[in-house]
């Protein structure tokens, strides 16, 4: 079942999501040598990027090349068709594989600035904005929408139909809406009136955490595929289990004990080349406390790690706890 975008194949189709804050680099290197397949970077401001690639030498992290991660989805937000089609000229100069546009984001200084998730109050604007994104690229461009603003106003199928018009190539859902945030569940099967609304292909997003919700997700929304986001923090391996699962209708395992803490191990080490020792330490701290729910003593891990500027005690707290705690948990 899987999806041919131009050059690009996603297949199995499972993507992980895009997660500011948490998608960086490190991140989705991480879950591609992990099995995951295609990756989306961190939501970029079209404009952000665009001014930062004139003032030479400060160009914003996230937007950096991104050649090596062959293929690569990067995101852009923004309102304005032409800064967004220039934007998307420079991000595929660097090396994304796909052009993603980001009608979902539902946070107030991004909507307040008619970016995100407004966009789908504006379907004029949104097509403009399509249109000219989709005539300025070589590759493939993709949308990320929720199913609307409101209850009320659940536009997504209008949108992808006017979407596939301006020559999107696939769409992806997150069942909430705007006015939802986070709150409440994803609504799977009105995935499926948009499904039935358009011939791309789209993918399912929101709330999946195992391969059994892939299951029932699949079957409610009748989706080409799948998005995970918040199920694979603290588990960069979720999205590799599900392309295996995808692929072979086998279930895999969690890594090993000894295997999860040489991960998490790696993911510090990779966030601190990157970011520097005292930012990757504070930057690491989300990851850690992700990494360490639900097992023993929990709280405690999360607090040293909270406490200590020091890298080389934070990485003696994960070796000391993460073998342990793991092996209480399968005792
Ligand atoms: C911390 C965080 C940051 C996010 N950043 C983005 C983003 O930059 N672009 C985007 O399209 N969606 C973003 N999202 C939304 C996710 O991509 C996804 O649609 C949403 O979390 C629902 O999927 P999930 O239940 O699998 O997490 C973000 C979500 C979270 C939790």
């Amino acid at each position: 079942m899987g999806i041919a975008l131009g050059d690009v194949r996603i297949d199995p189709p499972v993507i992980l999501a895009p997660m500011s804050g948490v998608t960086d680099r490190p991140f989705r290197q991480l879950v591609r040598r992990l099995g995951g397949g295609l990756v989306v970077s961190e939501m970029i401001a079209s404009r952000e990027l665009l001014h930062a690639a004139r003032r030479a030498g400060t160009s914003k992290r996230a937007a950096e090349d991104c050649a090596d991660e062959h293929p690569i989805a990067v995101q852009l937000a923004g309102h304005e068709p032409d800064t967004m089609a220039e934007a998307a000229r420079l991000a595929v100069g660097r090396g994304a594989a796909l052009i993603d546009v980001n009608f979902g984001c539902p946070a107030k200084k991004v909507v307040g600035k008619l970016c995100g998730a407004a966009l789908m109050r504006d379907e004029a604007l949104a097509a403009r904005i399509l249109r000219a994104v989709v005539a300025a690229v070589p590759v493939p461009v993709t949308l990320k929408m929720r199913t609307g603003w409101s209850v009320e106003a659940r536009n997504a199928p209008r949108l992808a139909r006017i979407a596939e018009d301006c020559g999107v190539r696939m769409i992806t859902v997150h069942g909430r809406t705007r006015d939802q945030l986070y709150a409440g569940r994803a609504d799977w099967a009105f995935i499926r009136t948009v499904k039935d609304a358009v011939t791309v292909p789209v993918i399912a997003n929101g709330d999946i955490a195992d391969c059994d919700d892939v299951d029932r997700c699949l079957a409610e929304s009748g989706a080409d595929g799948v998005m995970i986001g918040r199920g694979a923090q603290g588990r960069p391996w979720l999205i590799g289990q599900v392309a295996h699962y995808l692929r072979t209708g086998a279930r895999r395992p969690d890594p090993a004990p000894a295997e999860q803490r040489d991960i998490v191990l790696a993911h510090y080490d990779a966030l601190l080349a990157r970011y520097g020792t005292a930012r990757g330490v504070r930057v690491a701290r989300k990851h850690l406390g992700w990494y360490g729910r639900g097992l023993p003593k929990a709280a405690a891990f999360r607090a040293a790690v909270n406490r200590s500027e020091d890298p080389a005690e934070v990485a003696g707290l994960v070796r000391a706890h993460f073998v342990s705690a793991l092996n209480g948990v399968a005792a």
